[in-house]
C-alpha cells in the first residue's frame, strides 16, 4: 500500500464494525444537493441498477467495503454477485454478518489487475473507492480493468469524490478525520470515453447522465451509470 497515502486502510481496519453498521443502516447514504431530483441516496441508485442489469447477472461490487451490504442486497435478489476488498478485517466483517454469501467476498488490490477473465461480469459497482487509490493507477490499472473485465454491453456504476488534490475532512460518525483523493468530473469521463464506455442518459424520470451530490460528511461526489459498447 505504498504508493498512496491516501489509502485508509489503517481507518478500514480499525474501524470495520462500526463502517458496516453505519453503511447497513444508511447512516451515510442519504444524499443532498442531489443534482438529479429522484436521486435521495443510495436506495435510489440500486434500484435503477437492478432496472439496466437484470436479476440473474454476473456482478462485482469492487471495494465492497465492511459487511459487503451491497453484495448481500443484489445476491437476495437474484444477482450473481462477488465481492472484493482490500482490507481482510471488511471482509471479515461481511462473513460473520452475512454468512450466506461468505464465499462469495474476497480480498483483492483494485490497484492491480483482478484475477479473472476478460468478460467475466455483466455489471460492476465501484462506489467511493477510487478515493484511496491514486490517480494515475485508478486511471491506468483500476478503471481499465473494469472495461476488461465487463461483457460488452455490460454496465458499471461509478461514484467517486470530485474536487483537485486530496481533502481531509472530520467524520463525526468515526469520531475520526478521513483522508480522501478527489478527482475532476472530465479526467474520469475522459478515460471511461477512451475505455469503450458511453454514460446512460437519463431516460424521463429515471437516473442516468453525469449525476452529482453531496454526502452528509459533507464532500462532493460523482457517480455514473455507464455501458461498454457492444
Ligand atoms: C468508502 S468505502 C466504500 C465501500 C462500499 N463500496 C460502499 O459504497 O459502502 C471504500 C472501500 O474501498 C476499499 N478500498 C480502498 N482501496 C482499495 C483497493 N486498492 N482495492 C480494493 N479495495 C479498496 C476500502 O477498504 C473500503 O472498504
Amino acid at each position: 500500500m505504498s504508493r498512496n497515502p491516501d489509502f485508509s486502510e489503517d481507518f478500514y481496519r480499525r474501524h470495520a464494525r462500526r463502517y458496516a453498521e453505519v453503511s447497513h443502516n444508511f447512516i451515510q447514504s442519504v444524499y443532498i444537493d442531489a443534482s438529479h431530483p429522484a436521486l435521495g441516496g443510495d436506495a435510489d441508485l440500486m434500484e435503477r441498477l437492478q432496472e439496466l442489469v437484470p436479476a440473474g447477472c454476473r456482478g462485482l461490487d469492487a471495494g465492497c467495503g465492511a459487511g459487503a451490504r451491497d453484495v448481500f442486497h443484489y445476491w437476495q435478489r437474484g444477482y450473481d454477485i462477488y465481492g472484493v476488498d482490500a482490507v481482510e478485517e471488511n471482509i471479515q466483517e461481511a462473513r460473520r454478518l452475512h454468512p450466506e454469501i461468505a464465499e462469495r467476498v474476497s480480498v483483492a488490490d483494485l490497484r492491480r489487475p483482478i484475477d479473472q477473465r476478460d468478460g467475466s461480469f455483466d455489471f460492476i459497482l465501484c462506489n467511493a473507492v477510487i478515493q484511496h487509490i491514486s490517480p494515475d493507477i485508478a486511471m491506468e490499472v483500476t478503471l481499465p480493468e473494469f472495461a476488461r473485465l465487463l461483457v460488452p454491453g455490460g454496465v458499471l456504476q461509478l461514484m467517486f469524490k470530485t474536487g483537485s488534490g486530496i481533502a481531509t475532512v472530520y467524520d463525526r460518525d468515526y469520531a475520526s478525520d478521513r483522508t480522501f483523493q478527489l478527482y475532476e468530473t472530465d479526467d474520469v469521463l475522459t478515460v471511461l470515453t477512451g475505455q469503450g464506455f458511453t454514460v446512460v442518459p437519463e431516460e424521463g424520470a429515471k437516473l442516468g447522465g453525469v449525476m452529482h451530490f453531496t454526502d452528509p460528511k459533507p464532500m462532493d461526489h460523482c457517480v455514473l451509470f455507464a455501458r461498454k459498447e457492444r
